[in-house]
C-alpha cells in the first residue's frame, strides 16, 4: 500500500511506546512481564457462568444502541447507592466497549477543530492520540515526582487558555497510582468550573484505590453538568476481555456520543452486558478479595524497590508503581532493555508516557505473587550487578 494512502493525522502518530518495547519481549521464553495493565485474575466464576447461561437461553441479538435497559438500571442504582449520584437511565447513560469506547465518543462529540484539551503527563497512552484524531489542540500538563505526580489548580491555572473546552483527568492514575481526597479533586474543581472547562473523567481504577475513599468529580459541587463520568468493568472484576465500559452525563453529551457510536458500534454484545449485569448485582466477594490481594502486592514492591535503590511512590490506588531510575544513570529504554535481555523481566520504560519520563520505568503488580517476588529478586541482582 502507498504510504499517500493514510491520512496525515495517522501517519504521523506514533505507535504505543508500550507496543513497541513488548514486540521485543514476543517470542523470548522465561521472560517476567511486569508490563500488561491487565488483572492476571480471571473473571469471577458468577460473572462467567452469567454470560454462559445467557448464551444457552438464546441471548444472541443486538440489544438497544444505549445497552440493556437492566444493565444501565443496574449501573445507575448502584452510582446511587455508592455515591448519591443521580443519573437518567433513558437519557444520562451510555453502554460502551470499554472506556476506550467511551473515551474516544466523549471526545469526538465535544471537540470541534482546535479546540484545547488537556491532559495530564504521565498518563494513559491513548488521550492524546484520540483527541488529535478528534481534532483537539492537545496540551500536555507534566507532572512531576517532586510533586508526587499530582496535578495542581496553580498548574491548571496556567495550563487553560481562552481555548480550553476540556480536560482528561484519570484518578486513581496510570501509570503512576496516584488519586486525589475530595480535598484536592475541590480545588482542582473550582478552578476548572472558573473556567468552564468539561471534565471527562476517567474513573476506571476507582474501585482499586486504596487508602482513603474513591470520591467520583462529579458528585464536587456544581461540577455533575461539566462533567462525564467514565467507568468499566475491566479492572476492578478482572473483565478486560469482555470489552463493558459506560459513560454518565449530561444528556447533550450521552445523546451526541450515542449518536457516533449507533453508527459505528451498534451495541456492546449482548453477552458481555449479560456478565456485566451480574458483576454489579452479584457477590463482590471476589471483587474485594483480588483488591486485598493487589493491596498485599503494592505494599511487597514498593518496599522491594525502595530497598534497592528505585526510589518509589507508594500508589494510592491502581495495580502500577512508576519508580525512577536515575540513580542507576542509565535511561529508561536502557535499563528497561538491559534488564529483560540480563535478567528476562519486562517493564514499560516511562519514555511510553512521555519525552519527560526518561528516568522512570512503570511496573504492574497486576502479576501472581509468586511471579511478582522472583521478579523483584532478578531485579535486586541487576541492580547489584551494574
Ligand atoms: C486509565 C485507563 N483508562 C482506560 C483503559 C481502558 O479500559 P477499557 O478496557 O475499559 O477500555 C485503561 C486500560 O489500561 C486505563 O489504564
Amino acid at each position: 500500500m502507498k504510504k499517500t494512502m493514510i491520512s496525515h493525522k495517522v501517519e504521523q502518530m506514533p505507535p504505543s511506546g508500550i507496543r513497541v518495547f513488548f514486540d521485543l519481549v514476543l517470542g523470548m521464553k522465561d521472560v517476567i512481564s511486569l508490563g500488561v495493565g491487565e488483572p492476571d485474575f480471571v473473571t469471577p466464576w458468577h460473572i462467567r457462568e452469567s454470560a454462559i447461561y445467557s448464551i444457552e437461553e438464546g441471548y444472541t441479538s443486538y440489544t438497544s444502541n444505549k445497552g440493556l435497559v437492566k444493565l444501565r438500571t443496574y449501573i445507575t442504582q448502584d452510582l446511587k447507592k455508592r455515591f448519591g449520584l443521580h443519573y437518567d437511565v433513558d437519557e444520562e447513560i451510555l453502554i460502551t466497549i470499554g472506556v476506550s469506547e467511551a473515551m474516544d465518543l466523549a471526545l469526538r462529540a465535544l471537540i470541534n477543530p482546535g479546540d484545547g484539551v488537556i491532559v495530564c503527563s504521565p498518563g494513559y497512552v491513548s488521550y492524546a492520540p484520540i483527541a488529535e484524531l478528534a481534532g483537539a489542540d492537545v496540551h500536555r500538563i507534566i507532572l512531576r515526582p517532586d510533586n508526587g505526580f499530582k496535578v495542581t489548580p496553580e498548574m491548571l491555572r496556567q495550563a487553560i487558555t481562552p481555548g480550553t473546552k476540556a480536560m482528561v483527568f484519570n484518578y486513581p492514575c496510570n501509570p503512576t497510582g496516584v488519586s486525589y481526597t475530595k480535598k484536592e479533586l475541590s480545588a482542582i474543581n473550582r478552578v476548572l468550573e472558573r473556567h468552564g472547562v468539561f471534565v471527562i473523567s476517567d474513573e476506571v481504577y476507582d474501585e482499586l484505590t486504596y487508602d482513603f475513599s474513591h470520591t467520583p468529580f462529579a458528585t464536587l459541587p456544581g461540577a455533575r453538568e461539566r462533567t462525564l463520568y467514565l467507568n468499566g468493568f475491566s479492572k476492578a472484576y478482572a473483565m478486560t476481555g469482555w470489552r463493558v465500559g459506560y459513560a454518565c452525563g449530561p444528556k447533550e453529551v450521552i445523546a451526541a456520543m450515542t449518536k457516533i457510536h449507533q453508527y459505528t458500534i451498534m451495541c456492546v454484545p449482548i453477552m458481555s452486558q449479560m456478565a456485566a449485569c451480574e458483576a454489579v448485582i452479584g457477590t463482590r466477594k471476589p471483587v474485594e478479595e483480588m483488591k486485598r490481594e493487589y493491596q498485599r502486592r503494592r505494599e511487597f514492591v514498593v518496599d522491594r524497590l525502595n530497598g534497592m535503590g528505585l526510589s518509589c511512590h507508594k500508589p494510592q490506588g491502581t495495580f502500577y508503581v512508576f519508580p525512577s531510575v536515575k540513580k542507576t544513570k542509565m535511561n529508561a529504554m536502557d535499563f528497561a532493555s538491559r534488564l529483560l535481555k540480563e535478567k528476562k523481566v519486562a517493564v514499560v520504560p516511562g519514555t511510553a508516557f512521555g519525552p519527560e519520563y526518561d528516568g522512570h520505568i512503570r511496573i504492574s503488580f497486576a502479576t501472581g505473587f509468586d511471579k511478582l517476588k522472583e521478579a523483584m529478586d532478578r531485579m535486586e541482582e541487576f541492580m547489584d550487578e551494574i
